[in-house]
């Protein structure tokens, strides 16, 4: 039976699956899920999985639970809470490859997801275990996604959302979103970071956690991977280019990736590279630095408000995935996230600002001589064009005045 266990190598203390801790009882880090091995041979799931997508068992529709033998627990049909999450496109990128000089690029959005972003993967598994773990509240801290997807799946498993978000920070749409799938909105005074450690504080025990320090938030996030694999039939690209923020999702895909070379689904990783905002990035500093722990950023800033946080608690995690992986970790600068979302906007995809520093990062990196035009690249696109609509009505207008001003 699947089970959890401390994060941390040396400490593999182990708790039950539903034990609701959120750090390991003797260390104090994050916990994680252990998957048993899968029943069945790589070569018979992956025919499973295919199978599946002609199914209209609510678990086959969604595109995280397709994946169910790699996920902890199957709650049957009945139980579980979806949307028909995932299934999301890859996407070749075009104006996009050749502004950042790359001949190879492909961008896997997850902003295509039900509520627009990435957390919809995380939210179906642990919104499922809350509701079967007996939850009546559940809460998370946010800069805006996760606040949406949780009200969401909340209001789908009929029990009350939560959200603490950083006042004035999150951008307008994603707090709408929270409203109207009718989430309850505690604004904090002060970052993600505040609003996190004020309800990590509240040791009220009728609230469930759904922060992605919640191991099955983790679980679904992984099968972003499994579908890009999918995608290529299983052949892997020579990068995987994350944005990082409190650094779940890098985390995700790297146990993904992980587990799939653990049971031979596939022979190598790709190498992870994680690409903070520089006025949010103590992941970057540490790298850079060669340090082994990070600093966190007091004052985080950016105008990618998704991922401006200065303490990202799954940085261990986070870590381990771009060393198992080879990869490594690099910032961007604003001004470098604005024209890089405003270039994929350019080839008819569009993204949220936090999104676009991966291929910002792709064309720093190729600008400075550190990567080869041929290689195989996949961007990770984590939230859709329509989340921050003010932030391209003032690109745009900033735009217009330069327009002016050279006429
Ligand atoms: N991209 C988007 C669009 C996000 O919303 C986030 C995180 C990230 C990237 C970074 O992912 O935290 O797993 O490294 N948003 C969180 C939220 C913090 O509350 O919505 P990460």
């Amino acid at each position: 039976m699947s089970h959890l266990r401390c994060s941390v190598a040396g400490c593999a203390t182990t708790l039950d699956l539903h034990d609701r801790a959120l750090a390991c009882p003797r260390c104090g880090e994050l916990l994680e899920v252990v998957i048993d091995s899968p029943s069945g041979d790589a070569s018979h799931l992956k025919r499973l999985w295919l199978g599946r997508r002609s199914s209209f068992d609510p678990r086959d529709a969604s595109g995280v639970w397709r994946f169910r033998e790699f996920l902890p627990l199957d709650y049957g049909a009945e139980n579980t809470i979806t949307l028909s999450e995932g299934n999301t496109p890859v996407v070749r990128g075009q104006k996009t490859a050749e502004w950042a000089g790359v001949r190879d690029l492909w961008f896997k959005h997850l902003g295509w997801n039900p509520t627009g972003s990435f957390k919809d993967l995380g939210m179906t598994a642990g919104m499922t275990e809350a509701k079967f773990a007996g939850a009546t509240t559940v809460a998370c801290a946010s800069t805006g996604n996760t606040a949406a997807s949780l009200a969401a799946y909340a209001a789908r498993a009929r029990v009350t959302g939560r959200v603490y978000l950083p006042a004035g920070q999150a951008s307008n749409n994603k707090l709408a979103q929270a409203l109207d799938f009718g989430a309850e909105v505690v604004e904090i005074e002060g970052s993600f970071d505040d609003a996190l450690n004020q309800l990590l504080a509240s040791k009220d025990p009728e609230l469930y956690f759904l922060n992605s320090i919640n191991p099955f938030r983790v679980e679904g996030q992984k099968t972003a991977m499994f579908e890009l694999l999918e995608r290529f039939d299983w052949r892997v690209p020579d990068y995987l280019v994350v944005p990082g923020g409190n650094l779940g999702n890098s985390s995700a895909f790297g146990k993904a990736l992980e587990e799939l070379k653990r049971f031979g689904f596939i022979e190598r990783v790709p190498q992870i590279v994680i690409v903070q905002a520089a006025g949010a990035n103590p992941l970057a500093r540490m790298w850079e630095a060669g340090a082994k722990e990070i600093t966190p950023v007091a004052k985080p800033e950016t105008v990618a408000t998704a991922i401006r946080i200065g303490n990202p608690r799954s940085w261990r995690k986070a870590l381990h995935a771009v060393e198992l992986s080879g990869g490594f970790v690099m910032d961007v600068t604003d001004e470098e996230i604005g024209e890089a979302k405003a270039m994929i906007g350019r080839d008819g995809i569009g993204c949220e600002p936090a999104s676009a520093t991966t291929l910002a990062g792709i064309r720093k990196l190729r600008a400075a001589g550190k990567l080869d035009r041929d290689v195989w690249i996949v961007a990770v696109l984590t939230g859709h064009a329509l989340k921050d609509t003010d932030y391209i009505s003032k690109q745009h207008e900033r735009t217009k005045r330069e327009l002016a001003l050279a006429h």
